[in-house]
């Protein structure tokens, strides 16, 4: 469905967080593009993970790894760029979330980074595919958002679908499309076949003995004919 290279994320929800330097070291060497993180504001979501200082924490324990900020936070408009730091490269918010979508992804490119629209289950590609010429990555989120270790949600993948077409037909074909929630080995070909290219793995990832192998293990299941 798309010429370029697939992106695997580790979710940093995932990991062990007492023990984040020896996270962060095991990640860089693990070979991922990007580093996912996802706050979490306990209203947007009924959970609470980290915020801006954890960004800044990991910035100084992640070396030169990438950021890609999730935002689950209710009122984002005025909050997203607080997440724009050296070693962020990209933010995503909620549509849910947003009072003005397009002023917010505006100020995310403003500040120089990517900048990401996430729907949840419920919301239909319809409603934000006007948007595309203000974002560089759809976040289609194949959990409800809040936790990690939840099931795939393949009922989401003809939003998928749905969501590379239009893109495509309508000259953005270079966006990119992000699934999050419930990747794994037995999963990731079903969403990568539907049109993603960018894969979060929270679970999958930090669970696993050898990071490294398993981002491999990924990258080899999406593509396999
Ligand atoms: C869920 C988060 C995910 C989560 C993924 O709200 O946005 O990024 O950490 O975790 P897994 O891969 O375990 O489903
Ligand atoms: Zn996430």
């Amino acid at each position: 469905m798309t010429t370029r290279p697939l992106i695997i994320a580790p979710s940093i929800l995932g990991a062990d967080l007492g023990r984040i330097e020896a996270e962060a070291e095991r990640i860089k060497a693990s070979g991922a593009e990007w580093v996912h993180v996802d706050i979490m504001d306990g209203h947007f979501v009924p959970n609470i993970s980290f915020g801006a200082n954890m960004v800044r924490t990991l910035r100084g324990v992640m070396g030169d790894a990438i950021l890609d900020v999730h935002l689950m936070i209710a009122e984002v408009d005025a909050k997203a760029t607080n997440y724009a730091n050296d070693n962020t490269a990209g933010i995503t918010v909620h549509y849910e979330a947003c009072a003005d979508p397009i002023e917010t992804l505006k100020q995310i490119r403003i500040s120089g980074k990517r900048a990401g629209l996430a729907i949840k289950p419920n919301t239909p590609f319809d409603a934000v595919s006007e948007l595309a010429p203000y974002f560089d990555m759809l976040l289609v989120m194949t959990v409800e958002p809040g936790f990690g270790g939840q099931s795939f949600m393949e009922s989401m993948m003809p939003k998928v679908s749905q969501a590379r077409t239009w893109l495509h037909q309508k000259g953005y074909s270079d966006r990119w499309i992000q699934v999050d929630g419930g990747i794994s080995i037995a999963t990731i070909r079903t969403a990568y076949s539907a049109g993603a290219d960018t894969f979060v793995a929270g679970s999958a990832v930090y669970r696993s003995e050898d990071p490294a192998a398993m981002i491999s293990a990924l990258r080899e299941a999406a593509a396999a004919n």
